[in-house]
């Protein structure tokens, strides 16, 4: 096929929906794609796991997707994606430039208890479709009483459907993944399951209608077999030369929960960036961030999980002996709710502490399922010993949202320290003691304690102060601990009069 048949072949269908192809109504120009990417070879996915992370940013190239979305003669869509990026997000970690994935900084994640736009992290599965609002319409069918149609400004009247404001964090279940692949490389997905650190969490306040009431109100309710309500996207997605339309699905009884799915148009008090699904998401508290289908165009009613790769066969929690010989898709158990999870956000790993006694510690903890953070605890020694979180210095709580925490922990001990956070949430539950302990075939849910080692120097000791007095005379200081001091640690006479007292060998 020439490249203006295969253009010709997959081109949008609808006047102001820009970088949407519609996959799940054509099975026939599904083959025929299947077809051509069988025909051609695409870049290996980058070996990423046994070896670090380049120090590039973005951190990962994803060659072998945007050679997918050419061969269909969508490369616009990868274009508008990256151009989208330095719009609306050109301050994030850059964890894979396509599909899009970033991360919040620290110094983002600390601002506040809301994460403004800017800075709340992006995990894409393919390209950002740009979907004008005016034309733009939402489908709704299966098993319910009336199938409809519905515009934005349908679904934004409220005297039409009544309007909620939700306080939500959503959460990757890849967040803190990085920990896990430190220990022992896992599954390594065609999409690039991305090396996620701690900032693939943020908070923001949505505006939208209760999916329950939409279903209720316009449609008539659903049949009494729907068990579930599939949720599907307008961005293109690859799996093993298919394509497909994002498709994920929650329980109907999860819907019943009138603020918990929630159908979005706003976030923060603006109109939702095109990064985050513009013009409309889905928000379902809780839940892994997978569920919050973005670019939402179609929901159906249905009896079973959705069929779509990203419900079915990804996102599945598998036991850690399991490995590549025995995966298959139904023997790792979905993974819907969210586990209780904290991070120590300030300082980060590894770095050098001066302090007078005491360090001051921030971070984040959340739990979803419908529970909330009740209490988070640090330990300055691996997690033998726990010091709890003043309320005062927590954020206040929401069911569905995290909390941000500081703590200051007296500190004696010099050298390097282990400090762990552990969060308790409404329903007792806390966070396994170890990475190990928790570790997973593909990688998701870190929810162990998160650790960092500290090198603690503690100015309170007088020696401590002593040399620190000395090093500043010098212009120099403690870091890199790694490299030597250019001076004598000692004088002779100091350390002959030393050694004389406490004698290196024994004397007799
Ligand atoms: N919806 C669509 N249509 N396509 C996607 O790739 N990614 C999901 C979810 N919704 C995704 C999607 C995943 S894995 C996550 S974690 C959240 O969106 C992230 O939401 P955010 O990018 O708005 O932070």
């Amino acid at each position: 096929m020439s490249q203006t048949e295969v253009q010709s072949a997959f081109a949008e269908e609808k006047l102001g929906w820009n970088g949407y192809v519609e996959w799940e109504s054509y099975p026939e120009k599904k083959a025929l794609a299947t077809k051509i990417l069988k025909q051609q070879k695409f870049t290996p996915i980058p070996e990423f796991q046994f070896v670090p992370l380049p120090s590039t940013n973005p951190i990962l190239i994803g060659y072998r997707w945007k050679e997918y979305h050419e061969a269909l003669g969508l490369k616009s869509i990868v274009d508008f994606s990256w151009k989208t990026v330095l719009e609306e997000k050109p301050d994030l970690l850059h964890v894979l430039d396509f599909p899009y994935n970033g991360e919040t900084t620290r110094e983002q994640l600390l601002l506040g208890k809301i994460t403004d736009n800017k800075y709340h992290f992006v995990r894409n599965h393919g390209g950002m479709p740009d979907i004008q609002e005016d034309v733009f319409e939402l489908e709704i069918g299966g098993l319910v009483n009336e199938s409809v149609k519905l515009s934005l400004k349908d679904l934004k009247d409220p005297a039409k459907f009544p309007q909620v404001e939700v306080t939500v964090t959503l959460q990757c279940s890849g967040t803190r993944r990085v920990e896990q692949i430190v220990q022992y490389p896992g599954d390594g997905d065609e999409l690039i399951n991305a090396p996620w650190g701690e900032g693939a969490i943020g908070t923001a306040v949505y505006r939208g209608v209760p999916l329950k009431k939409v279903l209720k109100l316009a449609c008539g309710g659903v049949d009494p077999e729907c068990q579930h309500l599939e949720f599907i996207g307008a961005d293109t997605y690859f799996k093993k030369n298919n394509v497909f339309n994002y498709a994920v699905s929650v329980p109907w009884r999860k819907v019943r929960n009138n603020e918990e799915v929630i159908l979005a148009w706003e976030m923060n008090g603006k109109p939702l960036p095109k990064s985050h699904g513009a013009p409309l998401r889905v928000v379902v508290t809780g839940y892994i961030g997978a569920r919050s289908c973005k670019w939402v165009y179609r929901i159906n009613a249905l009896r079973e999980p959705s069929m779509g790769p990203v419900q079915a066969q990804e996102y599945l929690y598998y036991t850690s002996q399991i490995g590549k010989q025995n995966t298959k898709y139904s023997n790792g158990f979905s993974i819907q709710q969210m586990p209780v999870s904290s991070a120590i956000i300030s300082p980060k790993d590894r770095q050098v502490i001066e302090h007078d006694g005491k360090i001051t510690l921030k971070g984040w903890a959340y739990s979803g399922g419908g529970n909330w953070v009740e209490r988070v605890e640090v330990s300055p020694d691996g997690g033998s010993v726990w010091y709890a979180v003043d309320q005062e210095n927590m954020t206040e709580k929401h069911y569905h949202a995290w909390r941000l925490w500081t703590i200051d922990i007296p500190v004696d001990a010099e050298g390097w320290l282990e400090f762990c956070v552990r969060t308790w949430d409404s329903s007792n539950n806390t966070e396994p003691t170890f990475v190990r302990s928790a570790w997973n075939w593909d990688l998701h849910v870190t929810s162990s304690c998160h650790r960092i080692k500290l090198y603690s120097v503690n100015r309170t000791r007088p020696a401590t102060m002593a040399r620190l007095k000395e090093l500043e005379a010098r212009g120099e200081g403690i870091e890199p601990l790694s490299h030597p001091l250019e001076y004598q640690l000692e004088r002779t006479e100091e350390y002959l009069e030393n050694c004389r007292k406490y004698p290196r060998e024994p004397l007799n």
